[in-house]
């Protein structure tokens, strides 16, 4: 459909069913739809009526291709212009078959498998009649109190934007308007939602034009460049305004600067929130501040549809404003084809035989086992096979291990770790519960020490359940639940070969369980085939290989902690220094207790040779950085080589390490390889005190490695 003809619907529509289309309904709006047009749904709590919902823009959460294909159906029938209904949802980290949650995916550093398993999510998510996706997160983590972190890649703005891309890539595909296996792609929260203070959801987020620009934008940034359909509003303030009613984020970065032309949606009532937030007087405030930052879509609720038209009437705003948003939503209607085919993917044939495949399953697996992080292990991991174990915990058994924003996931279906160990075990794995998540009985325990007590080695499934990560699920005190805790101390004074795996949402405080254990397999939430892979990698079917793309702190007291901080004026000499007037705290490390890109293997990796083409580089020049990596033991694995650089003396403080460039290698026992990394002025790049984006001619520090703590290191100058 031409340009033109989505102008005339314009031409055509009253302003009443112009607004409506600015109003996305959630599904409860649909449930009541019958062939009469009769809705009898909520819509008493947001007054609006059935005229409004008969023009609404689209809809959130309503999914399955019967029910799509009869609500569509239904609304052409009711809408005098034949405008077809938007479907959204989430489909965060998979549709049906659920994969690792987005900040295990992080760990994987896979990115061709991130985008493969967006590709799947779309393709289950589209023949279901989903249109759009509001994925990806792109938001810059720091804080894991916050429950969010779980739905980010993590720390890294550079992974960060790698996988930003790829999951947008993964969800669009590169012909969205013909390829019906695809969906639109919305990225959020934008912006820097991952910065709320004291790690509490929703809360104020205050930082420097600098921190902005260098750390929270860039996945944005990378997500719209790689084409993303959408951007999705955050909750939080940005600079004393909340982001929904930001001017200057939304009209002058994004829009004027970035040149983004796509649906600005409001998050979840975020526009009405301007009222509690101390912006908005009321309802019509909210609505007047909402459209003038740009924001095309009001979800959830009725301040577009109650307020605009009153607001046009009085004069304060121009209809034209109007006009801009709703040909940007009928736009994106256009670009998915929508108009020649209000049905899209909807096919509950398809449905039946791709949502939940075999295929799809294996894709699963397979990112779960890249996503584990083997944290600490003496040796008593891999288990073997003949070995008798005693698999206790809350985490045994359970299903609920995919981990929020799941929510067409099937628990029950799910792999669980138990069954999966005693597939593969040639001896026995007796598994019994040994406490709750936050209880333990005195008979769970008894029953915990007689299989223990019977055992060659105790593995302990202990975490978090998953409602205590995702929004609105912040901790303060981020160690495991102190029934867990009881479970690993009364475990450990068996004397037992003790093996612990978490399944949680965030990087934990892991006092009471790292050093009291032998071996540490961080698991995440894994997803539908999570207990399978995580047996696998127990059994050493297969080798950890994922490496952390968020730090785990030492202690909460440390929090921020990550890797790609600032030096002080007075650095910390050393940790056990004990000189007073450095920056450093009395009673706690600086350093946080494993760091980002940390993760270990069943076999070890040595790193030689660190070369570099030149001591220095010009302007056009590349920098060739070899580095030879060997596998000393004996089994084959997968070693994530990292490379990090520091601009020893710039313009503004530089971070004491960046991750620049990294590349895996899987490596047969005793085997070698050389890797090559090309480096030039571009990666050197930062905001400089004007916000010009240019390097400094200089000294450079280099550092190549296993993670961002253990590495070889070289200096190289930068001529200009
Ligand atoms: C969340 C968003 C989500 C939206 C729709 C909000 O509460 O913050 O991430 O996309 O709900 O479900």
């Amino acid at each position: 459909m031409s340009q033109q003809r989505l102008k005339q619907y314009l031409k055509q529509m009253t302003l009443n069913e112009k607004i409506a289309q600015l109003l996305q309904l959630a599904a409860p709006f649909y449930d009541e739809v019958g062939d009469a047009g009769q809705i009898t749904g909520p819509m008493e709590s947001l007054g609006v009526t059935a005229e409004t919902v008969h023009n609404a823009g689209s809809v959130l959460g309503v999914s399955g291709a019967e029910k799509v294909i009869s609500v569509q159906q239904s609304h052409m029938k009711h809408n005098k212009y034949g405008i077809p209904l938007l479907f959204m949802a989430d489909i965060v980290h998979g549709f049906k078959t659920i994969f690792p949650i987005p900040l295990a995916m992080g760990c994987s550093w896979d990115i061709a498998l991130a985008e493969r398993s967006a590709e799947i999510a779309a393709k289950e998510a589209a023949v279901s009649g989903i249109h759009v996706t509001f994925a990806p997160m792109a938001d810059l983590v720091r804080d894991p109190r916050w429950g969010r972190v779980m739905e980010s890649t993590g720390e890294d703005p550079y992974l960060n934007s790698l996988f930003a891309r790829a999951m947008v890539r993964g969800f669009q595909g590169s012909d969205l308007k013909n390829d019906k296996e695809r969906v639109a792609s919305c990225v959020k929260h934008f912006a820097a939602y991952g910065l709320a203070e004291g790690g509490r959801d929703y809360n104020t987020v205050d930082l420097s034009e600098r921190q902005l620009r260098e750390y929270y934008l860039p996945a944005y940034q990378a997500a719209l460049d790689e084409g993303a359909e959408l951007v999705m509003t955050a909750f939080n303030t940005v600079d004393g305004i909340p982001a929904s009613g930001n001017r200057r984020l939304m009209r002058d970065l994004l829009r004027s600067e970035w040149g983004f032309n796509g649906v600005l949606i409001s998050d979840w009532a975020a526009i009405k929130e301007m009222i509690a937030h101390g912006v908005a007087e009321d309802g019509r405030e909210a609505a007047l501040k909402a459209i003038l930052a740009g924001v095309d879509i009001d979800m959830m609720t009725s301040s577009y549809v109650h307020h605009l038209p009153q607001l046009i009437a009085d004069g304060i705003i121009d209809e034209a404003l109007i006009d801009e948003a709703v040909l940007r939503v009928l736009q994106l209607k256009e670009r998915l084809g929508l108009f020649e085919n209000p049905l899209r993917g909807a096919d509950p044939e398809a449905e039946r035989q791709i949502v939940y495949c075999d295929i799809h399953r294996e894709a699963a697996k397979e990112l779960a086992l890249k996503s584990c992080v083997l944290l600490k292990n003496d040796g008593v991991l891999p288990l073997h096979r003949n070995q008798k174990i005693a698999l206790i915990g809350p985490f045994a058994q359970s299903g609920d291990i995919l981990g929020n924003w799941s929510w067409n996931g099937s628990r029950e279906l799910s792999a669980k770790l138990g069954q999966s160990m005693q597939t593969l075990s040639v001896s026995s794995v007796t598994i019994v519960e040994g406490c709750g998540i936050d209880q333990i009985t005195e008979g769970q325990i008894q029953e915990a020490v007689t299989v223990a007590e019977e055992a060659d080695v105790v593995v302990l499934a202990l975490g978090e359940s998953s409602d205590m990560s995702g929004e609105a699920s912040c901790r303060s005190d981020i160690r495991l639940p102190e029934a867990q805790l009881r479970l690993v101390q009364i475990m450990k004074k068996l004397g037992k070969p003790m093996a612990v795996v978490l399944f949680n949402g965030r990087p934990l405080d892991l006092h009471g369980v790292y050093e009291e254990s032998n071996a540490v397999l961080e698991a995440w939430f894994p997803g539908s085939e999570g207990g399978a892979a995580v047996a696998d990698l127990l059994y050493g079917i297969a080798n950890p290989s994922g490496r952390l793309s968020m730090s785990f702190p030492y202690a909460v007291g440390q929090i921020p902690v990550y890797y790609n901080h600032f030096n002080t004026g007075r650095p910390k000499p050393s940790e056990d220094t004990d000189e007073k007037y450095v920056s450093h705290y009395l009673d706690i490390p600086n350093a946080p207790l494993l760091p980002f890109g940390y993760g270990l293997s069943y076999t070890s990796f040595c790193y030689k040779h660190l070369s570099l083409s030149s001591d220095e580089i010009g302007e056009t020049d590349t920098l060739q950085v070899k580095v030879e990596v060997v596998n000393e033991g004996k089994l084959s694995g997968t070693e994530t080589v990292q490379l990090y650089i520091r601009d020893v003396s710039g313009e503004v403080v530089r971070p004491m390490k960046e991750l620049k460039a990294f590349r895996k290698a899987e490596l047969a026992p005793g085997e070698s390889i050389e890797v090559v990394f090309d480096i030039t002025e571009k990666q050197l790049r930062y905001h400089h005190s004007d916000f010009s984006f240019t390097s400094d001619a200089g000294q450079f520090e280099l550092f190549v490695g296993p993670n961002s703590r253990d590495t070889m290191n070289a200096f190289f100058r930068l001529n200009k």
